[in-house]
Order: C-alpha cells, then sequence, then structure tokens
C-alpha cells in the first residue's frame, strides 16, 4: 500500500500565569494600545519559576496522544523545533524523552525558529512516506519569556513573545483514505540570519559566555522588526500558492488557514493579499502572543477542540521567522 501521513491526535501546554500589556507596562516604556494596535496582543502566557519548557512540550504530548487514543509505547520518533533550548545540549527533545518516559525510541531537535514545526512536519512526513517509522510526534515548544529583556531596551521584541508548545502525532495512513499530508514546502534564506537573532552564548565567540555580552545585552534576541515584517507578507502568501499549487489545490478550496501567530497585523497583510475571507482564518495571537515554533501546534489543537476542524476539510499552515525561514503545509483532514 502506498502511505501518507496523517494527523493522528493534537494537543497543547501553556502556562497559566497570564501577562497582560498592562502587566508589561510596570516594566518598561510601552502602553497597552501601542501593542494592541501594532500587534494585536492583549496578553500573554509566561511560566512560573520552575516550569520548564519540557514541562509543556509534556502536556502537550500528552493531549495528543490521548486525543490520537494511543499510550507513549506506540510512538517510534520524536521530532521538537524549539528556538528556546532548556539546555545547550543534549536537546529539549531528550527532557522531553525523559518526561514521558519515551524508553529507547530516538528524538531530534529541530532549529528552524518561527517555521520550526512545518520544518518538523515535512521531516516526519518523509519519514513515514519512506516507510521508516509508523507514528512521529512532532512537538513544537518554546519559553521565551526567561530570555527576554523585560525593560525599555528590550521593549520591541519583548512584547510580542509568550511561552507554549503544541503537539501533534503523525501516523501512516493508506494513500487511499485520501487524508493526511498532501504537501508541504520549505524555504531559508541564511543571509538575513542576523536580522532576528540571539547572538550569545555563541560558539564563534573567544569564550562561549563571558561578562562583556551580558553588558552589552547580546544575551537578549534582537530584531530588525520592519523588515522581517515585509517579508513575512512577501513569503507567507507565496509559499501558500506554491503549496496548493503542487496538490493542485485552489485557494477557494481550502477550508481553513492557519498562520503563524507573529503579529496580527501580519496575518491580516496576508489574508487581504489572498482575498482570503475571515470566516476561513482562526488566530490566537490576541490571547498567547507569539509562541514561535509552538504556534502553529497550539493552534491546531485549539481549532480541534474548538470543532472547525471536520474530517475531509482541506487546512492550509504558514509560517515565516527567524533564518529566515518560511514553509507552508496542505493538509486534508481526518
Ligand atoms: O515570529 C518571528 C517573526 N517575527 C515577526 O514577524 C515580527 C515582525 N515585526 C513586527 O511585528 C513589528 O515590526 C513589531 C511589532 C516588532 C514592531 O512594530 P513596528 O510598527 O515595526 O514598530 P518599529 O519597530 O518600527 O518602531 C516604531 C516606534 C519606535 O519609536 P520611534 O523611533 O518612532 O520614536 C520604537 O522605539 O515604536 C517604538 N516602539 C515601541 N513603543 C512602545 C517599539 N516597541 C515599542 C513598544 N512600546 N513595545
Amino acid at each position: 500500500m502506498t502511505v501518507r501521513s496523517r494527523i493522528a491526535g493534537t494537543g497543547m501546554g501553556v502556562p497559566s500565569r497570564v501577562v497582560t500589556n498592562a502587566d508589561l507596562t510596570q516594566w518598561m516604556d510601552t502602553s497597552e494600545e501601542w501593542i494592541e494596535q501594532r500587534t494585536g496582543i492583549r496578553e500573554r502566557r509566561w511560566i512560573e519559576p520552575g516550569q520548564k519548557p519540557s514541562d509543556l512540550a509534556r502536556e502537550a504530548t500528552l493531549q495528543a496522544l490521548a486525543d490520537a487514543e494511543l499510550e507513549v509505547r506506540d510512538l517510534d520518533c520524536i521530532l521538537l523545533a524549539t528556538l528556546s533550548a532548556e539546555h545547550d545540549f543534549p536537546g529539549t527533545s531528550f527532557f522531553l524523552h525523559e518526561a514521558i518516559d519515551a524508553g529507547e525510541i530516538p528524538c531530534i531537535d529541530l532549529r528552524a525558529q518561527c517555521s520550526g514545526f512545518l520544518y518538523g512536519l515535512q521531516m516526519a512526513d518523509a519519514l513515514i512516506v519512506a516507510g521508516r517509522y509508523r507514528r512521529v510526534l512532532v512537538v513544537g515548544c518554546e519559553v521565551h519569556s526567561t530570555g527576554l529583556d523585560i525593560s525599555t531596551a528590550g521593549r520591541d521584541v519583548t512584547v510580542i513573545f509568550g511561552d507554549g508548545a503544541g503537539a501533534v502525532v503523525l501516523e501512516a495512513v493508506d494513500e487511499a483514505a485520501g487524508t493526511g499530508v498532501l504537501s508541504v514546502r520549505l524555504h531559508a534564506e541564511g543571509k538575513h540570519a542576523r536580522r532576528l537573532w540571539l547572538e550569545a552564548p555563541s560558539s564563534a565567540a573567544p569564550q562561549r559566555v563571558c561578562q562583556e555580552m551580558i553588558d552589552d545585552r547580546r544575551i537578549y534576541p534582537s530584531m530588525d522588526g520592519r523588515f522581517v515584517f515585509k517579508h513575512a507578507v512577501t513569503r507567507m502568501p507565496e509559499v501558500l500558492m506554491e503549496t496548493l499549487d503542487a496538490a493542485s489545490v485552489k485557494l477557494d478550496e481550502v477550508d481553513l488557514f492557519l498562520f503563524h501567530q507573529a503579529n496580527l497585523r501580519i496575518n491580516e497583510a496576508v489574508a487581504q493579499k489572498l482575498e482570503i475571507p475571515a470566516s476561513k482564518l482562526m488566530n490566537n495571537i490576541q490571547r498567547l502572543g507569539n509562541c514561535s515554533a509552538g504556534a502553529l501546534p497550539i493552534l491546531l489543537a485549539e481549532a480541534s477542540r474548538e470543532g472547525r476542524l471536520e474530517k475531509g476539510q482541506l487546512v492550509s499552515l504558514t509560517a515565516f521567522g527567524s533564518g529566515f525561514t518560511w514553509g507552508s503545509a496542505l493538509l486534508r483532514w481526518g
């Protein structure tokens, strides 16, 4: 039988601590209006002291497994995408592996920033289609809050990020069923790596961590926001259409469009460019901020719980992020 991969279950894990725009105004020179008008964000979730990325990933994974009516022992491999590693090494996937008691199955960390979930989806899909594995867990997980500059100097970056993880179980299905991953297209442009990056700690520096890095605030992410914004609103429609063309699907046949949650204005601009009606869009950035690799799988989990995903529907997922990276996937749900 010819095999495809399908999403058998979705899950999410976000911290319970809510940080509102009003909270941020206590720590930096910003305003509730500025943040909401420029980004659409009203609040985000940040972890409590003692919580770890792997705690969020574990919650998302257990939900995804329950949703798929599967157990940890049914998994063959773990792919975890993150830009906010729990430790420098080993990868966060190993701490998730421990947290869910995954036996001896392999686990892999993927570093493709906000497009990380789609990079993971394509890798997992390829492994399943090649017959290497039957079920692969794909997780996007971020804890940004412990690495942000919570002062006026970091306000442009800090106000947009939230913590959260999402997970899906991808499993082999007979192509004849018609469901599953229809196409995925990924891109990267490393020449823009420094437009949105975290410079330090760095193995390219004489010493990976030093006081000077801290004093120069190079230990906090920095972004050329306008440059990133312009590229996102160009690349996202491009790759979305490329993915539909690869599957010979027309834009108006798609039932639901899920976009990376970096800025509501980016998503509105993409939707406007492609003339996508609001009824076919879903956003949660207003409540959760930008959870980078976690954003798309969290959105999928919410869409599933809200009954927005029906068997046979076409779902398009698109992301853009640091690297630069961008990508899109088209799925037939079910
Ligand atoms: O997830 C990965 C991909 N990331 C993205 O896609 C993010 C893309 N970029 C963006 O979403 C937007 O560029 C931001 C939301 C980050 C910034 O919005 P912007 O409209 O591009 O603002 P800006 O950086 O051009 O700054 C405009 C002004 C500046 O003041 P002056 O120079 O005009 O006096 C900033 O200092 O707004 C100021 N500013 C702020 N003011 C209040 C920047 N951040 C803040 C803030 N509160 N948090």
